[in-house]
């Protein structure tokens, strides 16, 4: 099994699909590993995992303790560790909580969201030698709604020059998140690295989604996530075997039974 490297992503732009997707415990990134260019270990775990309203009360601490589950998990795939809110506001800590969140986690790169205002603090990072993904469009820590971005054509300027700054700052790669699909592919054509969408159409170089989405086990399914299979039925479904067999006394079996 070959790992997937930040040059082999690079070299996939305009060519071959990057298939990534989000992991937050090693069960899933035991499977995910298989498949993927990219596991990102997102912050959108406050949300699907711990039920919070949006993903700014996410600990660092936390994100570290799920981060070594996937990555020790992962032997194949590019594990990346998505920075929580206000653990990267200047440079200098950005840079100490980067190299702290590597040693602990061994993750091969983190993410920041933002455009042009964190320009400074990504290009800080990758000359220390810290491989930053970026993050533009939708912003999860810091907006207010969760609507399509870039329909205005002020938008759609703005988060164009943000995706032009993080690329040009020495990011391996951008996440472009819920954007109209010209935006997006106005954003691939233009920059070097490659995009990965969320929501931002088949025009990017790649694509991820939430796991939990995707395979039914969230509440959430936007427009742009397609649901290939609802294992919050199946999950119920085996419980409700369970609570029967249970109160019928036909569980344990007999082969459930040590002698
Ligand atoms: O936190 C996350 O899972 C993300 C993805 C949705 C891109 O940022």
């Amino acid at each position: 099994m070959q790992k997937i490297t930040i040059k082999k992503i690079l070299k996939k732009k305009g060519k071959l699909p990057i298939v990534c997707l989000t992991a937050y415990t090693r069960n899933v990134a035991k499977i995910a590993d298989k498949y993927c260019d990219i596991i990102l270990v997102g912050d959108s775990l406050g949300m699907v995992l711990y039920g919070m309203k949006t993903t700014r009360g996410v600990k660092i601490e936390t994100m570290i303790l799920h981060a070594k589950a996937v990555k020790d998990a992962s032997k194949k795939s590019l594990v990346v560790f998505d920075m929580p809110y206000k653990t990267y506001s200047n440079k200098f800590s950005a840079y100490k909580n980067a190299k702290m969140v590597i040693k602990l986690t061994k993750c091969d790169a983190i993410k920041l969201e933002g455009g042009k205002k964190i320009a400074k603090i990504v290009n800080f990072l990758v000359k220390k030698g810290i491989p930053v993904l970026g993050h533009v469009g939708l912003l999860p820590q810091t907006s207010r709604n969760f609507k399509a971005r870039g329909k205005s054509s002020i938008e759609r300027k703005k988060i164009f020059k943000d995706a032009i700054a993080i690329s040009k700052s020495g990011a391996f790669a951008i996440i472009i998140e819920c954007v109209v699909e010209g935006l997006a592919k106005e954003i691939t054509e233009n920059i070097l690295i490659p995009t990965i969408g969320i929501g931002a159409s088949r025009y990017c170089d790649g694509q991820i989604l939430v796991t939990e989405d995707l395979t039914g086990l969230s509440d959430f399914s936007p427009k742009f996530v397609k649901q290939y299979a609802n294992l919050n039925k199946s999950i119920e479904k085996s419980i409700k075997n369970y609570v029967k067999d249970v109160k019928m006394k036909r569980f344990p079996f007999t082969k459930n039974v040590y002698k």
